[in-house]
Protein backbone atom coordinates (compact mmCIF):
# COMPACT_ATOMS: atom_id res chain seq x y z
CA UNK A 1 0.00 0.00 0.00
CA UNK A 2 1.57 3.19 -1.16
CA UNK A 3 1.80 6.13 1.65
CA UNK A 4 -1.15 8.56 -0.11
CA UNK A 5 -3.50 5.16 -0.30
CA UNK A 6 -2.54 4.42 3.52
CA UNK A 7 -3.05 7.96 4.39
CA UNK A 8 -6.07 7.83 3.05
CA UNK A 9 -7.44 4.80 4.65
CA UNK A 10 -6.32 5.66 7.53
CA UNK A 11 -8.45 8.64 7.76
CA UNK A 12 -11.67 7.06 6.15
CA UNK A 13 -11.22 4.93 9.41
CA UNK A 14 -10.59 7.83 11.88
CA UNK A 15 -7.31 6.16 12.91
CA UNK A 16 -5.29 9.79 12.01
CA UNK A 17 -3.16 8.45 14.67
CA UNK A 18 -1.77 5.78 13.19
CA UNK A 19 -0.27 7.99 10.22
CA UNK A 20 1.20 10.22 12.59
CA UNK A 21 3.20 7.25 14.15
CA UNK A 22 3.77 5.67 10.83
CA UNK A 23 5.30 8.99 9.52
CA UNK A 24 7.67 9.10 12.42
CA UNK A 25 9.16 5.41 11.35
CA UNK A 26 12.22 4.51 9.72
CA UNK A 27 11.35 2.59 5.59
CA UNK A 28 11.84 -0.53 7.57
CA UNK A 29 9.07 0.03 10.31
CA UNK A 30 7.09 1.70 7.55
CA UNK A 31 6.87 -1.14 5.81
CA UNK A 32 5.96 -3.41 8.74
CA UNK A 33 3.08 -1.12 9.86
CA UNK A 34 1.35 -0.10 6.74
CA UNK A 35 1.65 -4.04 6.24
CA UNK A 36 -0.22 -4.60 9.60
CA UNK A 37 -2.60 -2.05 8.50
CA UNK A 38 -3.41 -2.96 5.04
CA UNK A 39 -4.78 -6.64 6.85
CA UNK A 40 -7.40 -4.89 8.75
CA UNK A 41 -10.55 -6.00 8.20
CA UNK A 42 -12.34 -2.56 8.84
CA UNK A 43 -15.86 -4.39 9.15
CA UNK A 44 -14.84 -5.95 12.15
CA UNK A 45 -13.07 -2.70 13.71
CA UNK A 46 -16.02 -0.59 13.32
CA UNK A 47 -18.36 -3.78 15.33
CA UNK A 48 -16.39 -2.21 18.68
CA UNK A 49 -18.93 -0.98 21.02
CA UNK A 50 -21.82 -1.61 18.41
CA UNK A 51 -24.09 -3.85 20.40
CA UNK A 52 -26.70 -3.52 18.03
CA UNK A 53 -24.84 -5.33 15.12
CA UNK A 54 -24.60 -8.44 17.31
CA UNK A 55 -26.40 -11.15 15.74
CA UNK A 56 -29.88 -12.10 16.98
CA UNK A 57 -30.56 -15.61 17.68
CA UNK A 58 -33.47 -17.79 15.53
CA UNK A 59 -35.45 -20.55 17.18
CA UNK A 60 -34.39 -22.41 19.61
CA UNK A 61 -35.13 -26.10 20.53
CA UNK A 62 -33.18 -28.98 22.18
CA UNK A 63 -30.85 -31.57 20.21
CA UNK A 64 -30.88 -35.07 21.77
CA UNK A 65 -27.83 -36.53 22.82
CA UNK A 66 -25.99 -39.60 22.49
CA UNK A 67 -26.08 -40.52 26.37
CA UNK A 68 -23.50 -42.46 27.82
CA UNK A 69 -25.91 -45.23 28.60
CA UNK A 70 -26.54 -46.15 24.88
CA UNK A 71 -23.08 -45.16 24.51
CA UNK A 72 -21.67 -47.89 26.96
CA UNK A 73 -23.88 -50.14 25.58
CA UNK A 74 -22.68 -49.97 22.03
CA UNK A 75 -19.00 -49.11 23.06
CA UNK A 76 -17.42 -52.44 21.68
CA UNK A 77 -18.91 -51.37 17.70
CA UNK A 78 -18.26 -47.80 18.10
CA UNK A 79 -14.50 -48.31 19.03
CA UNK A 80 -13.59 -50.95 16.09
CA UNK A 81 -15.46 -48.58 13.84
CA UNK A 82 -13.31 -45.57 15.01
CA UNK A 83 -9.72 -47.46 15.49
CA UNK A 84 -10.44 -48.72 11.83
CA UNK A 85 -10.64 -45.44 10.70
CA UNK A 86 -7.34 -44.39 12.42
CA UNK A 87 -5.29 -47.16 11.59
CA UNK A 88 -6.14 -46.16 8.06
CA UNK A 89 -5.15 -42.94 8.78
CA UNK A 90 -8.31 -40.85 8.37
CA UNK A 91 -8.09 -39.46 11.66
CA UNK A 92 -5.91 -36.35 12.27
CA UNK A 93 -5.62 -34.27 15.90
CA UNK A 94 -5.91 -30.52 16.14
CA UNK A 95 -4.08 -28.70 19.14
CA UNK A 96 -5.79 -25.37 19.62
CA UNK A 97 -2.85 -23.83 21.80
CA UNK A 98 -2.89 -20.11 20.60
CA UNK A 99 -4.56 -18.47 23.26
CA UNK A 100 -2.62 -16.52 25.70
CA UNK A 101 -4.23 -17.73 28.65
CA UNK A 102 -4.35 -14.26 30.79
CA UNK A 103 -6.53 -15.49 33.51
CA UNK A 104 -3.75 -18.10 34.05
CA UNK A 105 -1.13 -15.32 34.25
CA UNK A 106 1.78 -17.19 32.61
CA UNK A 107 3.01 -14.80 30.05
CA UNK A 108 3.86 -18.49 28.12
CA UNK A 109 2.25 -20.69 25.99
CA UNK A 110 -0.41 -22.02 28.57
CA UNK A 111 0.95 -25.88 27.28
CA UNK A 112 4.50 -25.14 29.05
CA UNK A 113 2.79 -25.05 32.40
CA UNK A 114 4.04 -27.55 34.94
CA UNK A 115 0.83 -28.90 36.97
CA UNK A 116 3.14 -31.89 38.75
CA UNK A 117 3.47 -31.85 42.26
CA UNK A 118 6.14 -34.43 43.43
CA UNK A 119 7.83 -34.62 39.49
CA UNK A 120 7.50 -32.38 36.60
CA UNK A 121 4.20 -32.74 34.58
CA UNK A 122 3.31 -30.17 31.65
CA UNK A 123 -0.03 -29.33 30.01
CA UNK A 124 1.63 -30.66 26.78
CA UNK A 125 3.19 -33.55 28.08
CA UNK A 126 -0.26 -34.71 29.22
CA UNK A 127 -2.27 -34.17 26.17
CA UNK A 128 0.94 -35.97 24.36
CA UNK A 129 0.49 -39.19 27.31
CA UNK A 130 -3.33 -39.02 26.31
CA UNK A 131 -3.51 -39.24 22.93
CA UNK A 132 -0.85 -42.22 22.92
CA UNK A 133 -3.38 -43.70 25.05
CA UNK A 134 -4.73 -43.97 22.05
CA UNK A 135 -2.22 -44.48 19.60
CA UNK A 136 -0.77 -47.72 21.45
CA UNK A 137 -4.41 -48.91 21.31
CA UNK A 138 -4.26 -48.53 17.83
CA UNK A 139 -0.84 -49.55 16.76
CA UNK A 140 -0.55 -46.52 14.52
CA UNK A 141 0.65 -42.43 15.43
CA UNK A 142 -1.78 -40.01 14.48
CA UNK A 143 -1.14 -37.00 13.36
CA UNK A 144 -1.38 -34.02 15.37
CA UNK A 145 -1.46 -30.38 14.30
CA UNK A 146 -0.34 -27.65 16.48
CA UNK A 147 -2.01 -24.09 16.42
CA UNK A 148 0.27 -21.35 17.56
CA UNK A 149 0.33 -17.68 17.40
CA UNK A 150 3.01 -14.80 16.64
CA UNK A 151 2.91 -14.77 20.47
CA UNK A 152 3.62 -18.36 21.46
CA UNK A 153 5.07 -20.05 18.04
CA UNK A 154 8.82 -20.18 19.12
CA UNK A 155 8.68 -20.55 22.29
CA UNK A 156 6.12 -23.33 21.74
CA UNK A 157 8.21 -25.63 19.32
CA UNK A 158 11.52 -24.64 21.20
CA UNK A 159 9.58 -26.27 24.11
CA UNK A 160 8.84 -29.52 22.27
CA UNK A 161 12.01 -29.67 20.49
CA UNK A 162 13.66 -29.62 23.96
CA UNK A 163 11.69 -31.98 25.39
CA UNK A 164 12.03 -34.12 22.44
CA UNK A 165 8.22 -33.95 21.46
CA UNK A 166 7.45 -35.91 24.73
CA UNK A 167 8.46 -39.19 22.90
CA UNK A 168 6.01 -38.70 20.20
CA UNK A 169 6.87 -39.00 16.72
CA UNK A 170 8.12 -35.72 15.39
CA UNK A 171 7.30 -36.77 11.60
CA UNK A 172 4.08 -36.84 13.22
CA UNK A 173 3.93 -32.97 14.45
CA UNK A 174 3.10 -30.17 12.28
CA UNK A 175 2.92 -26.12 14.11
CA UNK A 176 0.94 -23.42 12.18
CA UNK A 177 0.23 -20.23 13.22
CA UNK A 178 -3.38 -18.42 13.57
CA UNK A 179 -4.00 -15.24 12.11
CA UNK A 180 -3.94 -12.16 14.37
CA UNK A 181 -6.20 -9.41 14.68
CA UNK A 182 -6.15 -5.43 15.92
CA UNK A 183 -7.20 -4.09 19.23
CA UNK A 184 -8.71 -0.92 19.85
CA UNK A 185 -9.52 1.75 22.43
CA UNK A 186 -13.14 1.87 23.60
CA UNK A 187 -13.79 4.68 21.36
CA UNK A 188 -12.55 1.64 18.29
CA UNK A 189 -9.06 4.12 17.80
CA UNK A 190 -6.40 1.25 17.44
CA UNK A 191 -3.91 0.49 19.51
CA UNK A 192 0.10 0.62 18.73
CA UNK A 193 2.14 -2.51 21.41
CA UNK A 194 5.48 -0.44 20.01
CA UNK A 195 6.74 2.69 18.03
CA UNK A 196 6.20 -0.09 15.13
CA UNK A 197 3.45 -2.45 15.42
CA UNK A 198 -0.35 -2.32 16.08
CA UNK A 199 -1.27 -3.91 18.93
CA UNK A 200 -2.33 -6.97 17.63
CA UNK A 201 -3.48 -10.18 19.15
CA UNK A 202 -4.68 -14.16 17.72
CA UNK A 203 -8.11 -13.90 16.86
CA UNK A 204 -9.87 -16.13 18.64
CA UNK A 205 -10.06 -20.01 17.99
CA UNK A 206 -12.34 -19.97 15.42
CA UNK A 207 -10.21 -19.02 12.27
CA UNK A 208 -8.13 -22.26 12.72
CA UNK A 209 -9.19 -24.59 9.66
CA UNK A 210 -9.03 -21.28 7.72
CA UNK A 211 -5.19 -20.82 9.21
CA UNK A 212 -4.30 -24.48 8.17
CA UNK A 213 -4.88 -23.59 4.88
CA UNK A 214 -3.11 -20.43 4.35
CA UNK A 215 -0.49 -21.70 6.00
CA UNK A 216 0.00 -24.86 3.89
CA UNK A 217 -0.64 -27.13 6.47
CA UNK A 218 -3.81 -28.18 5.11
CA UNK A 219 -1.62 -29.95 2.08
CA UNK A 220 -0.36 -32.54 4.28
CA UNK A 221 -3.56 -33.42 5.75
CA UNK A 222 -4.87 -34.14 2.46
CA UNK A 223 -1.73 -35.79 1.00
CA UNK A 224 -1.97 -37.95 4.52
CA UNK A 225 -5.60 -39.01 3.26
CA UNK A 226 -6.79 -37.89 6.63
CA UNK A 227 -10.69 -37.02 6.39
CA UNK A 228 -11.90 -36.43 10.02
CA UNK A 229 -9.88 -33.59 12.03
CA UNK A 230 -10.35 -33.76 15.88
CA UNK A 231 -9.99 -30.43 17.33
CA UNK A 232 -9.57 -29.89 21.34
CA UNK A 233 -8.20 -27.30 23.80
CA UNK A 234 -5.01 -27.05 24.98
CA UNK A 235 -5.97 -26.42 28.67
CA UNK A 236 -8.34 -29.97 29.24
CA UNK A 237 -5.85 -31.73 30.79
CA UNK A 238 -8.58 -35.04 31.00
CA UNK A 239 -8.78 -34.37 26.78
CA UNK A 240 -9.34 -37.54 25.05
CA UNK A 241 -7.86 -36.94 22.07
CA UNK A 242 -8.95 -38.88 18.58
CA UNK A 243 -11.23 -41.21 21.26
CA UNK A 244 -12.07 -44.52 19.01
CA UNK A 245 -15.66 -44.30 20.75
CA UNK A 246 -16.51 -40.71 20.06
CA UNK A 247 -14.72 -40.97 16.48
CA UNK A 248 -16.54 -44.44 16.03
CA UNK A 249 -20.03 -43.22 17.16
CA UNK A 250 -20.01 -39.51 14.35
CA UNK A 251 -19.00 -42.01 11.82
CA UNK A 252 -21.71 -44.38 12.18
CA UNK A 253 -24.26 -41.79 13.20
CA UNK A 254 -23.69 -40.25 9.51
CA UNK A 255 -23.44 -36.73 10.68
CA UNK A 256 -20.69 -34.31 9.77
CA UNK A 257 -19.58 -33.21 12.70
CA UNK A 258 -19.62 -34.53 16.32
CA UNK A 259 -19.36 -32.86 19.78
CA UNK A 260 -18.49 -34.16 23.28
CA UNK A 261 -20.61 -32.76 25.31
CA UNK A 262 -21.42 -33.00 29.60
CA UNK A 263 -24.69 -33.06 31.64
CA UNK A 264 -25.25 -29.37 33.00
CA UNK A 265 -24.31 -29.39 36.90
CA UNK A 266 -27.49 -27.43 37.00
CA UNK A 267 -29.60 -25.54 34.99
CA UNK A 268 -27.74 -22.10 35.30
CA UNK A 269 -24.37 -23.29 34.58
CA UNK A 270 -22.28 -20.76 32.50
CA UNK A 271 -21.53 -23.22 29.29
CA UNK A 272 -22.15 -23.13 26.35
CA UNK A 273 -25.09 -25.67 24.97
CA UNK A 274 -25.74 -27.87 22.33
CA UNK A 275 -28.92 -27.30 20.56
CA UNK A 276 -30.50 -26.77 17.27
CA UNK A 277 -31.20 -23.03 16.13
CA UNK A 278 -33.41 -22.77 12.98
CA UNK A 279 -33.02 -26.26 12.57
CA UNK A 280 -28.98 -26.58 12.48
CA UNK A 281 -26.80 -27.55 15.56
CA UNK A 282 -25.93 -24.73 17.21
CA UNK A 283 -24.02 -23.79 20.24
CA UNK A 284 -25.95 -21.06 22.54
CA UNK A 285 -23.97 -19.61 25.23
CA UNK A 286 -26.36 -19.35 28.85
CA UNK A 287 -26.85 -15.95 28.81
CA UNK A 288 -28.08 -15.77 24.86
CA UNK A 289 -31.00 -18.38 26.39
CA UNK A 290 -34.17 -17.07 27.79
CA UNK A 291 -34.97 -18.10 31.41
CA UNK A 292 -37.78 -20.05 30.29
CA UNK A 293 -35.38 -21.70 27.49
CA UNK A 294 -32.91 -22.75 30.47
CA UNK A 295 -35.47 -24.16 33.02
CA UNK A 296 -37.34 -25.68 30.35
CA UNK A 297 -37.51 -29.40 30.87
CA UNK A 298 -38.89 -32.71 28.93
CA UNK A 299 -41.46 -35.11 29.89
CA UNK A 300 -38.66 -37.45 31.48
CA UNK A 301 -38.04 -34.40 33.91
CA UNK A 302 -34.35 -34.16 32.28
CA UNK A 303 -33.34 -29.92 30.89
CA UNK A 304 -34.83 -29.52 27.87
CA UNK A 305 -31.21 -27.80 26.97
CA UNK A 306 -29.18 -30.36 29.14
CA UNK A 307 -25.26 -30.35 27.65
CA UNK A 308 -22.87 -28.48 27.39
CA UNK A 309 -20.24 -28.51 25.29
CA UNK A 310 -16.44 -28.63 26.26
CA UNK A 311 -14.34 -27.56 23.29
CA UNK A 312 -13.72 -31.36 21.18
CA UNK A 313 -15.03 -31.58 18.11
CA UNK A 314 -14.85 -33.99 15.26
CA UNK A 315 -15.29 -32.37 11.53
CA UNK A 316 -15.29 -33.54 8.33
CA UNK A 317 -12.72 -32.20 6.53
CA UNK A 318 -14.33 -32.02 2.70
CA UNK A 319 -17.15 -30.08 4.54
CA UNK A 320 -14.71 -27.50 6.46
CA UNK A 321 -13.58 -27.15 3.10
CA UNK A 322 -16.74 -26.57 1.77
CA UNK A 323 -17.45 -23.54 4.72
CA UNK A 324 -13.95 -22.30 5.15
CA UNK A 325 -15.41 -18.34 3.61
CA UNK A 326 -18.12 -18.34 5.42
CA UNK A 327 -18.29 -15.26 7.13
CA UNK A 328 -18.38 -16.46 11.37
CA UNK A 329 -19.90 -14.04 13.58
CA UNK A 330 -17.25 -11.68 15.01
CA UNK A 331 -17.32 -11.88 18.92
CA UNK A 332 -16.04 -8.12 19.99
CA UNK A 333 -14.60 -8.85 23.69
CA UNK A 334 -13.38 -6.41 26.30
CA UNK A 335 -10.31 -7.23 27.55
CA UNK A 336 -6.73 -5.31 29.35
CA UNK A 337 -4.39 -4.47 26.58
CA UNK A 338 -1.18 -3.61 26.73
CA UNK A 339 -0.25 -0.34 24.71
CA UNK A 340 2.34 2.24 23.90
CA UNK A 341 0.90 5.89 24.88
CA UNK A 342 1.80 9.43 22.84
CA UNK A 343 4.64 9.44 25.13
CA UNK A 344 6.08 5.85 23.77
CA UNK A 345 5.25 4.74 26.88
CA UNK A 346 4.38 0.99 27.49
CA UNK A 347 1.59 0.39 29.70
CA UNK A 348 -0.22 -2.51 31.20
CA UNK A 349 -3.09 -1.97 32.14
CA UNK A 350 -5.38 -3.21 35.66
CA UNK A 351 -8.49 -3.04 34.21
CA UNK A 352 -9.87 -3.47 30.56
CA UNK A 353 -9.25 -0.99 28.34
CA UNK A 354 -10.16 -2.07 24.85
CA UNK A 355 -11.95 -4.46 22.53
CA UNK A 356 -9.97 -7.79 21.29
CA UNK A 357 -12.21 -9.29 17.85
CA UNK A 358 -12.40 -13.00 17.88
CA UNK A 359 -13.77 -15.62 16.14
CA UNK A 360 -14.61 -18.72 18.02
CA UNK A 361 -14.65 -22.64 16.62
CA UNK A 362 -18.22 -23.45 18.34
CA UNK A 363 -19.78 -20.47 15.63
CA UNK A 364 -18.80 -23.48 12.87
CA UNK A 365 -20.86 -26.31 14.10
CA UNK A 366 -23.80 -23.74 12.99
CA UNK A 367 -22.58 -23.61 9.55
CA UNK A 368 -22.90 -27.29 9.48
CA UNK A 369 -26.08 -29.66 8.60
CA UNK A 370 -25.52 -31.93 11.45
CA UNK A 371 -23.28 -32.39 14.53
CA UNK A 372 -23.77 -35.70 17.01
CA UNK A 373 -24.12 -34.96 20.53
CA UNK A 374 -21.81 -37.49 22.04
CA UNK A 375 -22.05 -37.31 26.14
CA UNK A 376 -19.34 -37.99 28.35
CA UNK A 377 -18.83 -38.15 31.67
CA UNK A 378 -17.61 -34.38 33.16
CA UNK A 379 -15.10 -36.35 35.85
CA UNK A 380 -13.16 -38.58 33.31
CA UNK A 381 -12.96 -36.21 30.69
CA UNK A 382 -13.10 -32.36 31.61
CA UNK A 383 -10.73 -30.61 33.45
CA UNK A 384 -10.18 -27.45 32.09
CA UNK A 385 -7.10 -25.29 33.50
CA UNK A 386 -8.57 -21.36 33.04
CA UNK A 387 -7.32 -19.63 36.36
CA UNK A 388 -4.96 -19.94 38.76
CA UNK A 389 -7.23 -21.05 42.06
CA UNK A 390 -10.45 -21.96 42.74
CA UNK A 391 -13.16 -22.72 39.52
CA UNK A 392 -11.42 -24.65 36.49
CA UNK A 393 -8.23 -24.26 38.18
CA UNK A 394 -4.31 -26.19 38.52
CA UNK A 395 -5.94 -26.81 41.96
CA UNK A 396 -8.96 -28.72 40.54
CA UNK A 397 -7.72 -30.13 37.28
CA UNK A 398 -4.32 -31.68 39.52
CA UNK A 399 -7.84 -33.18 41.67
CA UNK A 400 -9.49 -34.79 38.80
CA UNK A 401 -5.94 -36.40 37.33
CA UNK A 402 -5.54 -37.57 40.56
CA UNK A 403 -8.97 -39.04 40.47
CA UNK A 404 -8.45 -40.68 37.20
CA UNK A 405 -5.35 -42.30 38.72
CA UNK A 406 -2.67 -40.17 37.22
CA UNK A 407 0.33 -39.30 39.25
CA UNK A 408 1.43 -36.03 39.47
P1 LIG B 1 -9.80 -19.67 25.94
O1 LIG B 1 -11.06 -19.15 25.41
O2 LIG B 1 -9.82 -20.26 27.29
O3 LIG B 1 -8.70 -18.52 25.84
O4 LIG B 1 -9.23 -20.72 24.89
P2 LIG B 1 -7.20 -18.44 26.34
O5 LIG B 1 -6.56 -17.43 25.48
O6 LIG B 1 -6.52 -19.78 26.39
O7 LIG B 1 -7.30 -17.95 27.83
P3 LIG B 1 -7.76 -16.55 28.44
O8 LIG B 1 -9.19 -16.36 28.06
O9 LIG B 1 -6.83 -15.51 27.85
O10 LIG B 1 -7.53 -16.74 29.91
C1 LIG B 1 -9.78 -21.98 24.65
C2 LIG B 1 -8.85 -22.70 23.70
O11 LIG B 1 -8.72 -21.99 22.48
C3 LIG B 1 -7.36 -21.69 22.21
C4 LIG B 1 -6.67 -21.70 23.56
O12 LIG B 1 -5.28 -21.89 23.40
C5 LIG B 1 -7.40 -22.83 24.24
O13 LIG B 1 -6.90 -24.08 23.80
N1 LIG B 1 -7.26 -20.38 21.56
C6 LIG B 1 -7.89 -19.30 22.08
C7 LIG B 1 -6.52 -20.28 20.40
O14 LIG B 1 -5.93 -21.27 19.93
N2 LIG B 1 -6.45 -19.05 19.81
C8 LIG B 1 -7.05 -17.95 20.29
O15 LIG B 1 -6.94 -16.87 19.69
C9 LIG B 1 -7.80 -18.08 21.47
Amino acid sequence: MGENELLEVLREQGQEHIFEAYSKLDEAGKEKLAAQVEKIDWSIVAMAGHEELKQERGKLEPLSALEVTEIEENKEKYEQIGLDAIKKGKIGAVLLAGGQGTRLGSDGPKGKYNIGITKDVYIFERLIRNLTDVTDKAGCFVPLYIMTSDKNHDETTAFFEEKNYFGYPKDFVKFFKQEMAPSVDFNGKLYMESADSLSLSPNGNGGWFYSMAVSGVLQDVKARGIEWLNIFAVDNVLQRIADPVFVGATLDSGCVSGAKVVRKADPNEKVGVLCLEDGKPSIVEYYEMTEEIINSREENGELSYNFGVILNYLFRVDKLESIMNEKMPVHVVEKKIPYINEKGEYIKPETPNGYKFELLVLDMIHLLDDCLSFEVVRDYEFAPIKNKTGVDSVESAQALLKKNGVEL
